[in-house]
């Protein structure tokens, strides 16, 4: 629901409040002007702002204050209290802010202030003249926002080798595929934005090399592009299954919206699919085919679905739920062939009128490894997510970076990471030196229940539970030597906030 369509609620905050009813560290909704107002006092000042994160419309009255900032319970988003703007991704728009004036132990909230300008521009020292970004995801849209929005002036270009605008990929597995949310919720921005903010956003061209010495990309189609700066955002592509049969056009990979609509496409004359993989991806795919009310099997030869990642508690919590609501899993085996059915390594065959896998991903390394940057199981960059190369980053799916809070060098696959790498890629190709030194957050949607997960945890010795898994409300702890290395929950999103507060302050510490 767009901001201003809520029904208001509490009081008319143009009229004012008494300053003692809104204590220190503490908010208020209400309304002024017809529009709902968020109240937070912190720091000693007092900000109204609007209650509506701009990502996905998440209730910032449920989020978490930090300094002088607001976190989003729902993905973690972050606004500055006092210009407005997102200072963290997955949101990218500013918040509406409203004047506040204080007078005789009363607040009111005054008139809406003009958008103000985000951030200071950087001062470059370096001033490129050209940036290039190679990639129309997350971290390469994320990028060229931001250089936008700091003041960056110089020549912009971004090469996807998709045909698509850079869109919403977390949406392709979850309410785009179920077919609750319209087209237009997907693409990131209308073609307007890239013409109005100077963006040569070139789509559908191919990266193929790097000439290092000439600081030239070089396309599939011959052509070169120069540059002073480079961005290398090219994501990860699916792992496909080598089995007999898993060529054919019913069996789908879902990585790219083209992806997504095969399979939407698909799904409208059958009756039974069949999932080869328990990841977040394919049960999300799993929920997504069962709101279409297709019958659907899920193949995977984990014993729990994703029990690597969450613990057994949590993995038999999310069959139990995906049973509920109908799914048929085969798991402890594999597809070892695929014709008209999907004959499983265990005896068992299973009709299916497409297939869906989602058996990982591969980060694309190629362009790093044959240029000769340093690649570690992913390319290798340091806290300002420069390569090995100087003047070449890396963000996203590729990148493996100094994650100070685990202390390990990490690659991860989360949206967010991907869009604040971006960010932070591009205020370091401004010569910013800003360290990445962000928590990884993911979150994956099952049905009416999210899982949301902050920090990093590839092992642990012990999962503390707070709470009732079944119940869908819990927090689990995954701890490694007495140390919490990761958080995750369900409806417990405050909780999730203040862990990866807490997380942040002890590296910042
Ligand atoms: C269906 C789905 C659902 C997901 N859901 C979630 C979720 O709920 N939560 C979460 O945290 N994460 C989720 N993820 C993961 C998340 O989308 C990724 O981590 C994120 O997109 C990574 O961003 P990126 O910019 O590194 O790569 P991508 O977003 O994959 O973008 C890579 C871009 O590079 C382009 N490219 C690649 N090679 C070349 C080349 N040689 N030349 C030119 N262009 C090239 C591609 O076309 C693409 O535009 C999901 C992923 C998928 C596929
Ligand atoms: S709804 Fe606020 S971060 Fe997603």
């Amino acid at each position: 629901m767009a901001e201003g369509e809520t029904k208001l609620t509490g009081q008319d905050l143009a009229k004012g409040i008494p300053l003692e009813s809104l204590p220190d560290g503490q908010m208020l909704v209400g309304h002024a002007y017809g529009k709902a107002v968020l109240l937070v006092r912190t720091a000693g000042d007092v900000f109204a702002v609007s209650p509506h994160c701009t990502h996905y419309n998440g209730p910032l009255a449920e989020g978490l204050i930090v300094g002088e900032t607001i976190r989003c319970p729902w993905h973690h988003a972050s606004f500055d209290l006092r210009t407005g703007e997102a200072v963290r991704a997955p949101a990218l728009n500013s918040i509406a802010c409203w004047e506040v004036t204080a007078q005789g132990g009363w607040i009111k909230v005054g008139k809406k202030r003009e958008q103000p300008e985000p951030r200071i521009p950087i001062e470059s020292p370096a001033k490129p003249e050209r940036i290039v970004i190679v990639g129309g995801g997350a971290a390469g849209f994320a990028a060229a926002e931001m250089l936008r929005r700091v003041g960056y002036q110089n020549s912009l270009v971004m090469l996807s080798s998709d045909a698509a605008l850079p869109y919403d990929r977390p949406n392709l597995s979850k309410d785009y595929l179920a077919g609750t949310i319209p087209f237009d919720y997907v693409p990131l921005r209308n073609e307007s934005f890239y013409k109005e903010n100077g963006i040569e956003l070139q789509l559908g061209k191919n990266v193929a090399g790097l000439d290092l010495s000439a600081h030239e990309v070089l396309l599939s189609n011959g052509e070169t592009v120069s540059y002073d700066r480079l961005l290398l955002a090219t994501g990860a592509e699916p792992v496909r299954l080598t089995i007999p049969g898993a060529e054919q056009p019913h069996v789908h990979a879902l990585r790219s919206l083209a992806d997504s609509n095969a399979i939407i496409a698909a799904v409208k004359t059958s009756k039974q699919a069949v999932v080869v993989g328990a990841s977040f991806i394919g049960l999300e795919v799993a929920a997504s085919l069962r709101e279409r009310k297709l019958k659907v099997h899920v193949v995977a030869p984990d014993k729990r679905p994703m029990e690597r990642i969450l613990g057994p508690d949590m993995a038999d919590f999310i069959r139990a739920l995906h049973e509920e609501h109908g799914v048929i899993f085969h798991l402890e085996t594999k597809p070892k062939a695929i014709d008209k059915v999907v004959h499983l390594e265990n005896g068992e065959s299973i009709e299916a009128d497409f297939v869906v896998v989602g058996i990982g991903v591969r980060p694309r390394l190629e362009l790093a490894e044959n240029a000769g940057l340093r690649v570690d199981r992913g390319v290798a960059v340091d806290e300002y997510l420069e390569t090995s190369a100087p003047r070449i980053f890396a963000a996203g799916d590729i990148a493996r970076w100094p994650d100070l809070h685990s202390g390990e060098n990490i690659r991860v696959e989360h949206w967010v990471v991907a869009e604040r790498q971006g960010q932070a890629a591009a205020l370091n190709m401004l010569g910013e030196r800003a360290p990445f030194d962000q928590v990884p957050f993911f979150w994956s949607q099952h049905y009416d229940v999210p899982i949301n997960y902050v920090g990093h945890a590839e092992t642990w010795d012990e999962i503390q539970i707070d709470g009732d898994i079944k119940k869908k409300d819990c927090t689990l702890r995954f701890k490694h030597n007495g140390r919490v290395r990761a958080v995750a929950s369900i409806f417990r999103d405050l909780e999730s906030l203040q862990a990866e507060a807490a997380m942040e302050h002890k590296v910042a510490a």
